[in-house]
């Protein structure tokens, strides 16, 4: 378990994965980064799509942690429930960095400090345990809640292409973030050690 100051970020498991994505994609909060009216370009996956081996899907090994350098996932639990989810991804990128994901279930539990809370846990966790010197996070320019939290956090916007933080391997699949140059914020949060 990480310990932040708000909720603590418990591993999850394969058992968690579906309720993961119904409250990401099957829920109030998910017109904040997908599907019409505002998102038409990043459609809705379907559950099985969600965890697809294609396209940096949620594989099995974010919830059993076979595979702890490539990713991992955790549920965001507020000392009474499960309100959200974080996870973090290194393998796509340039050794040292990883990318972090998250969403909180629902209206009622965003706006607490959850997702700030966990996103600077997660973070000095793999700082401090994973050797990770620098984190990205990369919402749409649009999703302003998302950009105010991740700034809270820590992460400053770069004019940095996505690319440059992208194993080469990864540019053309990856390269242009999950909602275009044009729209993709990429921010970042460096450690000195
Ligand atoms: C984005 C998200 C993870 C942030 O977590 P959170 O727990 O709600 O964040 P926090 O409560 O720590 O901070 C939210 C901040 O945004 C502010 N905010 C709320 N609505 C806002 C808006 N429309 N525009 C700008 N800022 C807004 C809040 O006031 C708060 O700032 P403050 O503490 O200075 O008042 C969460 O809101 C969420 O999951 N939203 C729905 C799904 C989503 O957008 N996921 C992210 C995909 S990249």
């Amino acid at each position: 378990m990480i310990k932040g100051d708000k909720i603590n970020l418990i591993p999850a498991t394969l058992d968690d994965r579906r309720k993961i994505y119904e409250w990401c994609f099957q829920s109030e909060t998910t017109k904040c980064h997908s599907g019409p009216p505002d998102y038409p370009n990043n459609p809705i996956p379907t559950y099985e799509e969600f965890c697809s081996s294609d396209d940096g899907g949620y594989t099995e090994y974010y919830f059993t942690g076979v595979k702890p350098k490539d990713g991992r996932g955790f549920l965001i639990v507020n000392g009474k429930e499960a309100v959200g989810f974080i996870s973090y991804y290194s393998f796509h990128l340039k050794s040292g960095i990883s990318e972090l994901d998250m969403w909180i279930k629902d209206e009622a539990n965003c706006g607490k400090g959850f997702g700030t809370d966990a996103l600077v846990s997660l973070g000095n966790y793999l700082n401090e345990e994973m050797g990770i010197r620098e984190l990205i996070i990369a919402p749409s320019e649009r999703n302003t809640r998302a950009v105010r939290a991740y700034g809270k956090a820590g992460f400053v916007k770069t004019d940095k292409a996505m690319s440059e933080f992208l194993a080469d391997e990864y540019i053309s699949v990856f390269g242009e973030g999950d909602y275009g140059t044009g729209d993709t914020a990429i921010l970042v949060k460096r450690f000195n050690a």
